[in-house]
């Protein structure tokens, strides 16, 4: 038995891996190094979806297809009939539930669009504001930036939001990857394979981080006050958000990929000074408390800044997690199907049996 499925090897895959002594992330052959920076939404999609989608549109024709399902879930599903009492990612999973579930190149289409229509759509109904409709000409990083704010975005933020969506594209049999797998394999279609995975990326362990980090930031405020904040906040139990991983023994390779971004776009120097004085506070009082515990920056540290820059709010930084990371979980669902093996494992029941009749 082993607790939170720790270092089991559930699939075969061709899609990643996740390095976790050496900090090093491959995906479908390529270092992340080598692709992120380089490469934008719709090759990454292409890359990874390579062979498990009969009839996906490629390269110029996948933005093209892309730039048509946004506007089509534009027009059929994005409402202000969807409560903007719920959280963003909510929304999102709300809305993508209305996709008529199945397999195949248009569903697939869809499901890489829905996050880049809903999540922006959902952003302004909460403030009261009218969805932006998509502009089909456009990449789906650029059109995304352009329906949350009305205008169009200058080509570094394109870039830059090209950068962390392909960065998080997939990583291994993370716990929404698994989770999307796991659905896969009842046959129940890819949009309910979809949702597991978003459903299982909004908690605060996985993809629900950044946020708080956003939160720690403001609450420390000041370089010199990191480290008192931080003492606290462990002396009342609570984990630094942004830290630790159950792969990673060493600093996460996505944490520099996406500052670099950061540097690129040319980000508030002062709120990237504060990071990093955060992140030097934060791992100096882990290597102090843990001593036999290697707690790293992960990813969700710079994502939080990153996406902050770019003007997503931080309730929303999940649903553009979701939105790079659909491409992993539609990969995901592909191979686990082509492999046709229904995900079901044991348990030990350790609780007690009936009485015997005397
Ligand atoms: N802050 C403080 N202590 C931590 C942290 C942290 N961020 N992470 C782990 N620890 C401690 C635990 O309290 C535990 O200590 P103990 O042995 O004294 O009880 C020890 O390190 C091991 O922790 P586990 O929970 O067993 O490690 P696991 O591999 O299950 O956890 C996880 C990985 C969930 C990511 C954890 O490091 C964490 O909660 N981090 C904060 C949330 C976060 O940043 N999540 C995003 C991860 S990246 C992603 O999913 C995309």
């Amino acid at each position: 038995m082993s607790d939170g499925l720790e270092d089991v090897v559930a699939a075969h895959t061709v899609l990643s891996e996740v390095d976790g002594a050496a900090g090093r992330l491959v995906m479908r052959g390529h270092s992340l190094d080598a692709l992120a920076g380089h490469t934008s939404f719709e090759e990454m999609a292409a890359l990874m979806l390579d062979g498990f989608v009969p009839n996906l549109p490629r390269q110029k024709q996948l933005q093209v297809a892309l730039g048509e399902a946004r506007k089509e879930l534009f027009e059929t599903i994005v409402s202000d009939a969807v409560p903007a009492a719920l959280s963003p990612v909510e929304m999102v999973r709300a809305m993508t539930a209305l996709i008529p579930d199945g397999e195949g190149a248009g569903v697939v289409l869809k499901l890489l669009a829905a996050p880049a229509v809903f999540t922006p759509a959902a952003l302004r109904l909460r403030r009261g504001l009218a969805p932006v409709a998509p502009d089909p000409s456009l990449s789906q990083a650029a059109d995304t930036l352009r329906m949350l704010t009305g205008a169009a975005p200058t080509p570094q933020q394109a870039a830059a939001l090209d950068t962390y969506l392909v960065t998080v594209a997939d990583h291994g049999l993370n716990a929404s990857t698994f989770a999307a797998r796991v659905v896969a394999s009842t046959r129940a279609g890819l949009v309910s394979a979809v949702l597991a995975g978003i459903s299982a990326l909004k908690g605060p362990l996985h993809g629900g981080a950044p946020g708080p980090v956003i939160e720690m930031l403001d609450a420390i405020g000041a370089p010199a006050d990191a480290r008192a904040w931080l003492e606290a906040a462990l002396d009342r139990g609570d984990r630094l958000m942004g830290f630790g991983h159950r792969i990673y023994r060493v600093r996460d390779p996505r944490a520099d990929a996406l500052k670099g971004a950061i540097r690129r776009l040319g980000a508030d120097a002062g709120r990237l000074a504060l990071a990093e004085a955060v992140e030097q506070a934060a791992l100096a009082i882990l290597r102090e408390r843990k001593p036999n515990r290697t707690l790293e920056t992960n990813v969700e540290f710079y994502t939080a800044l990153l996406l902050e820059a770019l003007g997503f709010t931080p309730d929303s930084f999940t649903c553009v997690f979701a939105l790079g990371r659909t491409t992993g979980w539609l990969a995901h669902a592909h191979e686990q199907i082509a492999g046709g093996k229904l995900i079901r494992p044991q348990s030990v029941y350790v609780g007690p049996q009936p009485r015997q009749a005397a």
